[in-house]
């Protein structure tokens, strides 16, 4: 099927929503015709501050989903809906683009895998941080042979304080409290969703994984799983960990969540660092590669957090139009899915957990 100008319809129109409309708005190739949310003032105040006062603003995804004017739904629910919301969605033939981690558990995850190899239109795993600019650059500078074959990853999740850090209402954060809900800890599991992708993506599946997994009140008593301390072994005596540590008085500059995150890959002959993410600290390079006595830092690229979104969609958009594979698929969402996972029940057992 060829799209020339994909009817999009969000499904969950919560915190996250805002960064997913962006691109859709302004791609000549799509447009949002509908915005379904539970909390229908939610959708209603979103359609109006993104500019699509005429969108339908619907209360079931089921009506969405018997819509036969809508092609592809924007899926950005609570975790524990992803798996029933997608099944039906992949049913109705609807292209689907759904928000990580793609279901709570692998048995989950095996049928939204099963059912998009069946579906009629394309699935999508979404996961951003692949695509944000600093990390794209990262990726084809390791594939050019920049940094010789890369032996170890090193991801850091620091979540703080901001004062420019963007409002997340209570109830985004209450379902997170929830492990029926949200399938794990809100930064190990589901920021880490985002590590665990970078990792997998820079290296490959891992074939061990060890967790620390230790537990921390916010001062509004939110409960983050940090510190934590999660190492891997890749395949070829390649390995790598991601440090989670939440520091209460750590000022971050952002636009979005108050964390940063930083990332170091040493190879052979080379390191680099990715030196943002959400947020950052200062002003480093946003990019950094050393290698033959000569450190050079890269500037000039999009740092914002919401182009990794805008990529990311853009990307989905020219594969349904030239009819390439999306990125995730829904089998590289389940190896990611299972590398997080991994680190929860290494967690909760105290083993190394074996993925080979
Ligand atoms: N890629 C990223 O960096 C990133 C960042 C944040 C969140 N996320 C993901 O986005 C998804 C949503 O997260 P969020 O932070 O926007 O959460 P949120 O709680 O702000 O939004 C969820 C929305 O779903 C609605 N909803 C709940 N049940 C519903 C139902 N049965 N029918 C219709 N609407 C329903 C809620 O009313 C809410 O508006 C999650 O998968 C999360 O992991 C990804």
């Amino acid at each position: 099927m060829f799209y020339d100008r994909l009817r999009v319809a969000m499904i969950g129109t919560g915190r996250i929503s805002d960064l997913h409309a962006i691109e859709y708005c302004q791609n000549p190739h799509a447009e949002i015709v509908a915005l379904c949310d539970r909390d229908t003032e939610s959708a209603r105040s979103r359609a109006s501050a993104w500019g699509v006062e005429n969108a339908r603003i619907v209360e079931d995804y089921r009506t969405i989903l018997a819509d036969p004017e809508i092609d592809l739904v924007e899926i950005l629910l609570p975790h524990h809906l992803h798996c029933s919301v997608t099944l039906a969605a992949i049913e109705a033939g609807k292209v689907v683009s759904l928000q990580k981690p793609m279901c709570v558990d692998l048995a989950e995850a095996d049928k939204v895998v099963e059912a998009a190899a069946n579906a009629r239109a394309p699935v999508k795993v979404f996961e951003n941080f692949i695509f944000y600019p600093p990390v794209m650059k990262a990726k084809s500078l390791v594939d050019e042979g920049a940094i010789g074959t890369p032996l170890t990853i090193r991801i850091k999740s620091n979540p703080g304080r901001s004062q420019t850090a963007w409002n997340v209402p209570h109830a985004a954060d209450a379902w997170r409290q929830e492990r029926s809900q949200s399938g794990g800890g809100p930064l190990v599991f589901d920021d880490g969703h985002h590590k665990f992708a970078l990792a997998w993506h820079f290296m490959g599946n891992p074939e061990e994984v060890h967790a620390f997994i230790g537990e921390t009140q916010r001062q509004d008593g939110f409960c983050f799983d940090a510190p934590a301390m999660v190492s891997f072994r890749f395949p070829g005596n390649r390995m790598g960990n991601l440090e989670v540590v939440y520091s209460p008085e750590l000022d971050i500059i952002t636009r979005h969540y108050a964390q940063d995150d930083r990332v170091e890959i040493t190879g052979t002959k080379g390191v680099m660092w990715i030196n943002c993410g959400h947020g950052r600290l200062g002003d480093p390079p946003p990019l950094a590669l050393y290698r033959d006595g000569e450190l050079r830092t890269f500037h000039g690229m999009e740092t914002g957090w919401e182009a990794s979104f805008v990529h990311s969609t853009r990307h989905f958009i020219e594969a349904l139009r030239s009819g390439t594979a999306p990125s995730l698929t829904a089998g590289e969402g389940r190896q990611v899915l299972r590398f997080a996972l991994a680190a929860e029940e290494s967690a909760r057992t105290g083993k190394t957990v074996e993925l080979r």
